[in-house]
């Protein structure tokens, strides 16, 4: 199965964008048209990694339209989906609806560069192509880590910075794309490393399937 995921990342940005713009303005612009920018299917590394764990608290950073937040409450997880463009967040909310989890599913709208969550407190942490430069990553990381709780896993996967050259779509900008070793790093010991590694995922395009690179890392608090 392919995963169209970031067939949308390719089109083209809206007028007035920069590498300096991409805040919440230029991510509730994207996400105004009526239908899904993403697809409403799990990541599918995500639903791999997650298949072994026993539901609990999830907190699903840079959540979109919630995808994979309506998955894990089909699966029993409660979850808080943040996010800081409101708009995807109605979004999440309407799909959680239909869906019928929306009990279980918690829109928080906030900016990830000062968000601090709850400190030991989640089962599992999320985060799915947040594409942000290293500098900022690193603060966003280190508080997603200190989030887990004991016994938690912290699950992430981004567009990899050898997408750029050898991958299909994803971000054409070098300074928002990374490596698992580079989160590795950011993470600096604060988790036990579970796999960090650079993934292939199938694209469905005009052209047939061609394959996107990510990044990966699994990693839980002891
Ligand atoms: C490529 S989308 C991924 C959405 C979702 N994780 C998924 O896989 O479908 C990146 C998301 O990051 C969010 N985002 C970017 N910068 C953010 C920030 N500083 N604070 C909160 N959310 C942010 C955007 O609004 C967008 O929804």
């Amino acid at each position: 199965m392919t995963d169209k995921h970031h067939n949308a990342d390719t089109t083209s940005a809206p007028e007035g964008y920069t590498v300096n713009n991409r805040g919440q303005a230029f991510w509730n612009e994207r996400y105004a048209r009526k239908d899904f920018v993403w697809t409403v299917t799990p990541n599918r590394f995500l639903a791999a990694e997650v298949a072994d764990l026993a539901p609990g608290r999830a907190l699903d950073l840079a959540a979109g339209e919630g995808r994979n937040s309506v998955w894990l409450a089909e699966k029993g997880w409660t979850v808080r989906a943040v996010d800081f463009a409101d708009v995807a967040l109605d979004k999440a909310r309407q799909l959680a609806e239909s869906r019928q989890v929306s009990a279980r599913v918690t829109p928080l709208v906030a900016d990830l560069l000062t968000y601090a969550p709850e400190a030991r407190t989640y089962d599992l942490v999320v985060m799915c192509y947040l594409q942000l430069p290293q500098d900022e990553m690193g603060p966003i990381l280190a508080r997603a880590a200190e989030a887990v709780a004991p016994g938690g896993t912290l699950f992430l996967v981004a567009h990899d910075s050898e997408n750029l050259e050898h991958g299909h779509g994803g971000p054409q900008r070098p300074e928002a794309l990374y490596t698992a070793e580079q989160v590795v790093a950011a993470l600096d010991g604060a988790l036990e490393i579970e796999k960090a590694e650079r993934v292939e995922r199938p694209v469905e395009t005009d052209d047939g399937v061609k394959v996107a690179l990510d990044c990966l890392v699994r990693a839980r608090r002891p």
